[in-house]
């Protein structure tokens, strides 16, 4: 549970240093998942901020892992980039992305861009397959904003991933003459891997990928009052689909052979989204 007395002062003195450090806030922020670091290559002009600068941002535990924040322009779009993510598996606390998500917010913020690397539930999306979200399934049942206050703690989740930016990338993918499938997004809380049982009852649910973040994420980011836009990019077919024994290693080959498309498709749809009347200030 969010304790906000501890949380809320380092939300304020994580919005200060985003603010003198970089100015007015960006309309967009990416979260990059596995497979995704490759889009920092293609931010014009990047300038960076350790996480370890924001005491509302994950501490990172792992030495050698980059966690960072990346802002720069992606075309005409000002944008800002989460490298690293504090996952459920990592600690059992599904929080963990609170005081980040809550810091754009505040900071002015007004589109998070998830992205992730899933297992695909469907032949028709091999490893390799971008998949835009159009709708979660909060298999844990597990919520990041219990013990909220207020009525906002009730979050319409009816309409989580935003249409407008859907069709944005959807209207991308067209003009680039590139596949990309949209479909459900199964949130199972790892950090094993799903059993070949678990992987037909979701696609029974109608799930097409499963992976184990974003879904907090997107619960955070509703209740704070950010638009949400999701993009997974197939690493490998779920348990129990293809003969290959699931393993990271597996996914994060897969991810970097994957990852340059990946990131040019996300550079091309954050771009285009400076176009936007509904993101304009
Ligand atoms: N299951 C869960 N998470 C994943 C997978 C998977 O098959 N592939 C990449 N992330």
């Amino acid at each position: 549970m969010i304790d906000r007395n501890t949380l809320n002062p380092k939300i304020d003195a994580s919005v200060a240093q985003l603010q003198s450090r970089f100015g007015a806030a960006p309309e967009v922020a990416v979260v990059l998942g596995s497979g995704w670091a490759g889009a920092v290559e293609q931010v014009q002009g990047a300038e960076h901020l350790s996480y370890a600068e924001l005491p509302a941002f994950p501490q990172p535990k792992v030495e050698g892992h980059v966690n960072e924040v990346v802002v720069g322009h992606m075309g005409a779009q000002r944008v800002v980039m989460l490298r690293g993510r504090a996952h459920t598996y990592e600690s059992g606390d599904c929080t963990g992305m609170a005081g980040a998500l809550r810091s754009l917010k505040a900071w002015g913020v007004k589109v998070l861009v998830q992205t992730n690397a899933s297992g695909s539930l469907r032949p028709h999306m091999p490893p390799g397959s971008l998949m835009l979200i159009s709708d979660h399934i909060n298999a844990p049942q597990r919520s990041p904003i219990v013990g909220e206050p207020g009525s906002e703690r009730f979050v319409d989740m009816s309409a989580a991933y935003d249409l407008e930016l859907r069709q944005h990338a959807k209207s991308v993918a067209k003009a680039e003459n590139l596949i990309v499938g949209e479909g459900v997004y199964c949130w199972a809380l790892g950090p094993q891997f799903e059993t070949p049982a678990e992987i037909r009852m979701f696609a029974a649910w109608g799930a097409d990928a499963v992976g184990m973040s974003t879904v907090p994420e997107t619960i955070l980011a509703r209740h704070a009052g950010l638009r949400v836009m999701g993009l997974a990019l197939m690493t490998n077919m779920a348990a129990g689909l293809s003969d290959e024994a699931l393993t990271h290693a597996l996914t994060l080959q897969q991810a970097q052979a994957s990852g340059a498309r990946a990131a040019a498709y996300l550079a091309q749809v954050i771009a285009g989204m400076a176009a936007l009347d509904s993101l304009k200030s």
